[in-house]
């Protein structure tokens, strides 16, 4: 069909076309400035006491507390899939809880058992420990309270450098201190040393907010405060710069890498870290994040698999290089048959 001596004229006389780079997949895939891949995501992973459970959490759909048992065939299926960082959650019995969190550093305890059977059975997987009381203690804190209810800041410090250095000697790559107290990066990175494990790495939960968001993981680890919030140690969502400073901090103390948490509401903060430091950043994808998407899609209202997508593609964009998802799994299963 020609065109029109009319049409013609009203073409306009423009010298950039951004939409020629926009023209075809081929095209588009030349240019594209940011690729998400299996090698950026490190799967958040619950583990339970017991024998062949598999138990799913309510509020995080197509996520499970796994027994021991059950969950070395699940890392040996994703690590079959390319993942190869997972971020350890042991969910312990009421029973084993008290008031200062002092099985966080029993050598025999749940994620010490882990690590060393996951390294046994899977030695190339990274495995990142949690560094925080909150699993372990009868009031959900993720430090030592006073009887007025405070956290204890160097009282709780104390503890966690047990904890880390039990972590270590299980066997684990990286302790990742998501308590936010004050100092505690210098305090592990000694006490590692200190023990010989100068090899063992630190990804310190630099910027992590006081925030909503964690509402679904706390089900499933049954972990919520039972008085009070936790702003007295994590950050108020208002602030900035004051993430740059406990960025500043954790890298003075000796973080390897820095995390921000959560992600998607925090795109300005990942982005400011990353313009302002110079290892590798982290975020964190967490499970408010994570059920939001779920239960939208449960519903019929979004396609999930390119919300993931284009979620966790975003997140790297702002700035992270390294992404903590629930959705690892679905990821690499789209990637790996891509
Ligand atoms: C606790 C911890 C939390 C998360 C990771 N480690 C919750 C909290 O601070 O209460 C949240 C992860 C998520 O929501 O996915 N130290």
């Amino acid at each position: 069909m020609s065109r029109s001596n009319s049409e013609a004229e009203q073409q306009l006389s423009l010298t950039k076309r951004p939409r020629r780079l926009r023209r075809n997949p081929t095209i588009r895939s030349l240019v594209s400035e940011t690729q998400l891949t299996v090698d950026d995501l490190i799967y958040p992973m619950f583990v339970t006491e017991g024998e062949n459970q598999r138990v799913e959490i309510v509020s995080m759909p197509d996520c499970y507390r796994y027994s021991l048992d059950l969950l070395l065939k699940e890392i040996a299926e994703i690590y079959s899939l390319g993942i190869k960082a997972v971020a350890l959650f042991p969910v312990v019995s009421e029973t084993k809880k008290d008031d200062n969190g002092t099985e966080s550093f029993n050598p025999e305890g749940l994620a010490q058992q882990a690590v060393r059977a996951i390294k046994a059975q899977t030695p190339g997987m990274m495995v990142i420990t949690d560094v925080a009381l909150d699993p372990f203690t009868t009031h959900g804190h993720d430090g030592v309270i006073d009887d007025r209810g405070v956290i204890l800041n160097d009282e709780t410090v104390a503890i966690l450098v047990k904890m880390a250095v039990s972590q270590a000697a299980a066997g684990c790559d990286i302790v990742a201190p998501s308590d936010m107290m004050d100092g505690r990066i210098g305090a592990i990175r000694q006490g590692l040393d200190a023990s010989g494990f100068t090899d063992v790495g630190i990804l310190a939960y630099s910027a992590k907010y006081a925030s909503a968001y964690y509402g679904p993981f706390r089900d499933a680890l049954d972990s919520a405060p039972k008085f009070g919030d936790k702003k007295t140690y994590q950050m108020d969502p208002a602030n900035a710069r004051e993430a740059l400073l406990e960025v500043e901090l954790d890298i003075a103390e000796g973080a390897d890498m820095v995390m921000v948490k959560p992600a998607l509401a925090y795109m300005d903060i990942i982005h400011q870290v990353k313009a302002n430091c110079n290892v590798p950043v982290a975020a964190y994808n967490v499970s408010g994040e994570y059920s939001m998407i779920k239960a939208a899609a449960q519903l019929g209202w979004i396609d999930e698999k390119k919300i993931m997508m284009e979620t966790l593609l975003s997140i790297k964009r702002a700035g992270a290089d390294l992404i903590l998802t629930y959705f690892a799994k679905d990821v690499a299963l789209i990637l790996h048959h891509k």
